[in-house]
């Protein structure tokens, strides 16, 4: 059997669920492909051939991100395939995220096998967490995930039923929120202050080539899908975001995956 997992992550949690899966269908002898959707072309249709499909990707202001709903317009898949969404969050908002994309998908004619949430650590938490607080989050999310993968690895379906009006109209309502939220947050005006040494860490992890180096200090353009990639990896903390100073906050990736993997240049 042979499986492609499309994911997005800015920080590490859905890296980390997507490496799990693969970990685990590896160990059963299937052939399986990560492929980061900020690195495919969604100007064109995405075809996948393959019999199993996942979609691994967070919650950003009660909604999915714009590049997933975008490749989730772009996806063709064999009729037979066994498709599963896979939504996280960082406050167990991910059942709106999964549903955004399974709307989607629905409407073009394309079945959902199954749907799967798991709660992180948030990585727009205001105030840092405490180390035991912090560990239990992701105690509880691996064990979420083992119970996912393993649905997964026995291809369980679940939640296949189509989104009646009131979902949908829920939905369209979190959508219009998502718009306000996104504005009152702030979580695409990222600036850096004096601290920032040049060193580039926010121009690589950044997954759609949004920021650029202009005299040691970075350049923010107009593609931002509010990751916050950059703002948690900054070494020194020199970005903040709308009236949120990182310097007070806390810088989060998913302590399995390592700054090196969210690199994509
Ligand atoms: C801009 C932004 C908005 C977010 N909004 C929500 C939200 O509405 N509900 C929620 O539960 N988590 C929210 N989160 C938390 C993320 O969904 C969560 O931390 C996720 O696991 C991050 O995934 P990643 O590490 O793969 O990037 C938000 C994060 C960001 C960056
Ligand atoms: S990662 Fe931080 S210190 Fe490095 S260039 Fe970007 S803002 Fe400056
Ligand atoms: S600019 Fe920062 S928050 Fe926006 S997409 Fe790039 S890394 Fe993510």
């Amino acid at each position: 059997m042979r499986t492609e997992i499309y994911y997005f992550t800015g920080t590490g949690n859905g890296l980390f669920i997507a490496k799990s899966i693969k970990a685990k269908l590896e160990s059963n002898n299937e052939s399986v492909n990560l492929i980061a959707i900020n690195t495919i072309d969604l100007s064109n249709e995405i075809v996948s051939e393959a019999e199993k499909i996942g979609i691994v990707y967070p919650t950003y202001a009660m909604t999915a991100p714009k590049i997933v709903k975008d490749f989730a317009k772009q996806l063709r898949v064999r009729d037979n395939k066994y498709l599963f969404l896979y939504g996280h969050s960082g406050g167990g908002g991910a059942r709106v995220a999964v549903n955004a994309i399974k709307i989607i998908l629905q409407e073009r004619g394309i079945n959902i096998s199954n749907t799967f949430e798991t709660t992180f650590p948030s990585n727009s938490a205001i105030k840092a967490y405490g180390t035991e607080q912090l560990k239990a989050i992701l105690d509880k999310s691996e064990e979420s995930i083992e119970k996912n993968v393993s649905s997964i690895v026995n291809a369980e379906e679940r939640n296949t039923s189509k989104l009646n009006l009131i979902r949908k109209s829920s939905l369209l309502l979190a959508e219009n929120l998502a718009v306000i939220g996104e504005k009152f947050m702030g979580f695409k005006k990222i600036s850096s202050d004096d601290t920032c040494i040049g060193c580039a860490t926010c121009v690589k992890v950044c997954p759609v080539e949004n920021i650029k180096l202009s005299n040691n200090r970075p350049v923010f353009s107009d593609k931002c899908e509010m990751c916050l990639a950059c703002v948690n990896q900054c070494p020194k903390k020199s970005l903040s975001y709308g009236k949120m100073k990182k310097a007070n906050m806390m810088s989060y990736r998913h302590p399995d995956v390592t700054l090196k993997e969210l690199m994509y240049r």
